[in-house]
């Protein structure tokens, strides 16, 4: 015999939760199940420990997807002011990094607590280490079986996200589910991850290892102004965590060294005040030492500023300015933090997130083919997406 509730939904991350304090505050008999220990453990670990849980100028345009006009109803109707009210509500410290970007002063376990008390308020169960291992449709609703028993609801909803960081407990679980009742998926691929190089540009690259630098990084005609670090395995920061989710396999990108700093100006004040100077010694006022020696032997200068053209400079500064690069790889879903792709947004209903053609079954958050930029844009989706569907379920 099933147990008997009215909404089963699979996944406690950030968008099964919020979806399931919105259907308890609407009196339905809400179930979570989770086959991991924890709820929230992404949420435990974003942001450095301190959860970047919105961004207040999260909108339509922060996100990737291939109707990117499907985003748009969920996130006007639960916006960044409506998160932070309920932050605010439970007196959890927060503040503005950069950016918009919002984090909480002390840690991102406040978030995880107030949406278990939230839960408990709205008198929803939560059913940890629970493995899934059949969704049915019935004549009225569907039936879940578990390895803890089968429970009979009338509304599912699938919150188990994307499949970044497997060792974390991601599956690809959703995908299965949408296949099995006929929805469609746009092809995965991990997003916001650092980039690989090949052999040859890594080994020149390697005395770079561990330095930071401001830098625009485009793709197209996609481009973010923020951090660039390079590493031991290619390039990362968060200026190339952004334009990842652009990039393909192939592809070029351009880096912008220090975009706002007139560095051809620079050399030729340099050139006319103190000509005796060697190059690297003047950028090094304005990049990282390494980085400036590294640039200046790249550029093939030996010689001191004075004997140099301004052909010869112009040269460098496109080095710096105008540097195309051509990215191996990425490092794959093991660090990615999120899944671009998924559900196939066009059998959704954008208001409710319900598939179209199965009533009663709805898909949220990473799962789902929307995908926002770093910096608090995913969580803002996890949380209007789960409360569209825990609105309607
Ligand atoms: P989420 O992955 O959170 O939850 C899915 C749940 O389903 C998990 O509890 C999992 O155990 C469960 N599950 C999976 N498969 C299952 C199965 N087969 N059976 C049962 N349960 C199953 N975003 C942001 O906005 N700000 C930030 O600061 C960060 N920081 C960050 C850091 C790191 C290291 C990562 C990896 C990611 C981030 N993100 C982020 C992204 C953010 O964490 C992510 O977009 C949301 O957690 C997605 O929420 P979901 O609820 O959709 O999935």
């Amino acid at each position: 015999m099933s147990k008997t509730v009215d909404v089963v939904i699979i996944g406690a991350g950030a968008a099964g939760m919020m979806a399931a304090i919105r259907a308890g505050q609407r009196g339905r008999r809400v179930l979570v199940l989770d086959h991991a220990k924890a709820p929230g453990e992404k949420i435990r670990i974003s942001g450095g420990g301190r959860c970047n849980f919105t961004n207040i100028h999260a909108g339509p345009k922060n996100y990737l997807s291939a109707n990117p006009h499907f985003a748009k109803s969920a996130l006007a109707r639960f916006t960044p002011q409506d998160f932070l009210a309920m932050v605010e509500a439970h007196k959890i410290g927060w503040h503005e990094k950069t950016l918009g970007q919002l984090f909480c002063d002390d840690s991102a376990k406040d978030i995880i607590r107030m949406l278990l008390e939230e839960m408990k308020a709205a008198n929803v169960k939560l059913q940890l280490q629970t493995e899934i291992e059949a969704v049915r449709k019935t004549g009225d609703g569907f039936d879940i079986v578990t390895n803890q028993g089968a429970f009979a609801c009338q509304s599912v909803i699938i919150a188990t996200g994307g499949k970044s960081i497997p060792k974390m407990g991601a599956t690809g679980f959703a995908y299965k589910i949408a296949e099995q009742f006929g929805l469609s998926l746009i092809e995965t691929r991990p997003g916001l991850v650092p980039l690989t190089l090949e052999p040859g540009l890594l080994g020149e690259l390697a005395v770079l290892a561990g330095v930071a630098v401001d830098a625009s990084i485009s793709h197209g005609k996609t481009a973010f102004d923020e951090a660039l670090l390079f590493t031991h395995r290619g390039l990362s920061g968060p200026a190339i965590l952004q334009i990842s989710s652009y990039w393909r396999e192939g592809d070029h990108i351009t880096l912008s060294l220090q975009p706002d700093t007139d560095f051809l100006g620079i050399l030729k004040t340099a050139k006319r005040d103190n000509g005796r100077q060697a190059v690297q010694t003047v950028l090094s006022g304005h990049l990282p030492k390494r980085l400036a020696q590294y640039c200046v032997e790249r550029a093939g200068i030996t010689k001191p500023l004075a004997d140099l053209s301004d052909k010869a400079l112009i040269g460098l500064v496109e080095s710096l300015q105008k540097w195309v690069l051509k990215p191996a790889g990425s490092e794959g879903y093991r660090t990615a933090e999120v899944t671009l792709g998924g559900v196939d947004t066009k059998d959704l209903e954008s208001k409710t997130m319900q598939a179209k053609t199965v009533p009663g079954l709805y898909f949220i958050g990473e799962a789902v083919d929307v995908t926002g930029w770093l910096g608090g844009y995913n969580f803002q989706w996890a949380w209007a997406s789960g409360h569209a569907a825990g609105l309607a379920a």
